[in-house]
């Protein structure tokens, strides 16, 4: 389809010029403010971010809905296409200066996931994919990786701002894996483990609570290398980001058992 082509370029761009500011002043003294948590950050380059990738997109697409996370996003009804932006995701990482957040930006088209591009400035890292059309990164085609032991795997989650008040906070899953697993990552970066399984380096992922935005572009890469998203019971991913458990997809059934307390094989 010729207009997803120009939606991708569209897509790379902005998540190349959003890159470009994060990377500008990574490590600068930055305003922080809290916003659901104490614990729940967000920075100036968040909002510079958004406002670079909503701005632009008024301008060059002013018929799409926008859902961008810090809220500057038009939903217009009945839109045909919608974008889902993460402006800076990672962004505790951002502000401590630890050196893993990306740009996040799906596509949907009429409500089903068209396109996803997610960008890490700093490894210079552009993960895309287009429906049908596999996932790349930087180029090259991305595929999920072999393995089929969960015992032999490395696997990726995340906690939600609400952990420290919440009983359902991931915290006996992550047991549960930590067990069962090679090793458990807690990169705190969404859309980037969501790529790290597209790529291989991860071998699953999985978190409760996210965000559409986390997700949006994550999931389809996932897919497009080859893998397998559901939420916890096996069905589709929510578009939500609520239930997110996506991997190489030899090792999806063991994790969801896992997921519902079996003890692994
Ligand atoms: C967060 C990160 C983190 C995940 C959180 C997200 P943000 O996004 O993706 O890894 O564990 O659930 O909210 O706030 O940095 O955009
Ligand atoms: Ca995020
Ligand atoms: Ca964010």
């Amino acid at each position: 389809m010729v207009e997803t082509d120009d939606l991708l370029a569209l897509a790379v761009r902005l998540a190349r010029e959003a890159g470009a500011i994060q990377r500008e002043r990574y490590e600068t003294e930055l305003d922080i403010r809290t916003k659901s948590e104490s614990i729940d950050l967000v920075t100036e380059v968040d909002e510079a971010c958004e406002a670079l990738l909503v701005g632009t997109l008024e301008r060059e697409r002013p018929d799409d809905a926008v859902l961008a996370e810090e809220g500057s996003g038009q939903d217009r009804d009945g839109a045909e296409w919608r974008w889902i932006i993460d402006p800076l995701d990672g962004t505790t990482n951002y502000a401590h200066g630890y050196p893993r957040f990306c740009v996040s930006i799906g596509v949907e088209h009429r409500g089903r996931r068209e396109l996803g591009v997610v960008y890490d400035p700093l490894l210079d890292e552009l993960y895309q994919a287009v429906r049908g059309g596999g996932a790349f990164l930087n180029g090259r085609r991305l595929s999920v990786s072999a393995e089929v032991h969960l015992g032999q795997g490395l696997l990726a989650t995340g906690f939600s701002y609400d952990v420290r008040t919440t009983r359902d906070d991931n915290v006996a899953q992550f047991a549960r894996f930590l067990k069962s697993a090679r090793a458990v990552r807690r990169d705190g970066a969404a859309a980037l483990d969501l790529c790290y399984v597209a790529a291989g380096r991860f071998d699953g992922f999985w978190e409760f609570k996210l965000h559409p935005w986390d997700v949006a572009a994550g999931i389809l890469i996932v897919e497009e290398a080859g893998g397998r998203c559901s939420d916890a019971r096996g069905g589709p991913p929510p578009r939500s980001g609520a239930e997110t458990v996506a991997s190489n997809g030899h090792l999806h059934e063991t994790m969801l058992a896992v997921l519902a307390g079996k003890e692994a094989d």
